[in-house]
């Protein structure tokens, strides 16, 4: 079976960036995180992060006019040989519309869009132990990997830090968010046929597995 471009949908903290390594790792996927290109533009401190900056803080979501635009220009880019992986993106029904027509316009196939389901306290108890590295982009957790803060990074040995909008404020304002503007795109993704859904409270190696095997076609949706 062909590999398929993929989106992973989900709430903050069920793994997309997690799994979204995984993928790229084990298959040939160009990975676009919104989160990460945003967060880049902050710490570039271009105009783009500038304006970005107060909304990701508070856990709210960016215009949608800047970070449509930011997705447009790479999706334009990509070869058509080449699959592509989207995580955070799209975060709105009016994000889906803008990504429906581009991908119309360029004549690419629907892509699969895997909703990676978790409970509330699994994300805030996973957030509250996520540490990222500077260097190398890994993300950690405490709780499986038995980090405390300032510890290194297991990878590259880079110093880890915590996610500014990781604290408890901005996890509570993240999650109203998801219900509020993100969770409709499950509706609107099931009416398209696109939609398959999967347990990601089970074990990391074993969703990015099933991951792996419905982006393959190997595993029916
Ligand atoms: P973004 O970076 O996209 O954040 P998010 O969607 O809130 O998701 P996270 O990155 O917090 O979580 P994740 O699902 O990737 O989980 P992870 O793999 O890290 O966006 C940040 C901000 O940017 C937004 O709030 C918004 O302001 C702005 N933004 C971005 N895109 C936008 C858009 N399209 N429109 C408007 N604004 C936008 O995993 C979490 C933790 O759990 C880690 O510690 C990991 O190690 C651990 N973990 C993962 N899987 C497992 C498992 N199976 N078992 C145990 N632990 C696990």
């Amino acid at each position: 079976m062909a590999q398929r471009d993929v989106i992973l949908q989900g709430p903050p903290g069920a793994g997309k960036g997690t799994h979204a390594e995984y993928l790229k790792t084990h298959m040939s996927y160009t990975h676009l995180s919104t989160g990460d290109l945003l967060r880049a533009a902050v710490a570039k401190d271009s105009d783009l992060g500038k304006q970005a900056q107060g909304y990701m803080e508070a856990g709210e979501l960016v215009p949608d006019d800047l970070v449509i635009d930011l997705v447009a220009e790479r999706m334009e880019q990509f070869d058509c040989e080449e699959h592509f992986l989207l995580d955070g993106f799209p975060r709105t029904t009016a994000q889906a519309e803008t990504l429906t027509a581009i991908l119309e316009t360029l004549d690419r196939e629907r892509p699969l869009v895997i909703n990676l389901v978790i409970s509330d306290a699994e994300i805030v108890r996973r957030l509250a132990g996520r540490r990222m590295c500077p260097d190398c982009g890994t993300i950690c957790n405490v709780h499986r990997d038995g980090l405390d803060i300032g510890d290194k990074c297991p990878q590259c040995g880079g110093e880890l830090y915590r996610r500014s909008d990781d604290q408890p404020e901005a996890i509570h304002n993240r999650l109203e968010v998801y219900e509020q503007d993100s969770a409709p795109l499950i509706e609107y993704y099931q009416k398209r046929g696109q939609l398959v859904t999967v347990d990601a409270e089970q074990g990391q190696q074993q969703v990015s597995v099933e991951l792996a095997e419905l982006a393959q076609g190997r595993r029916p949706c």
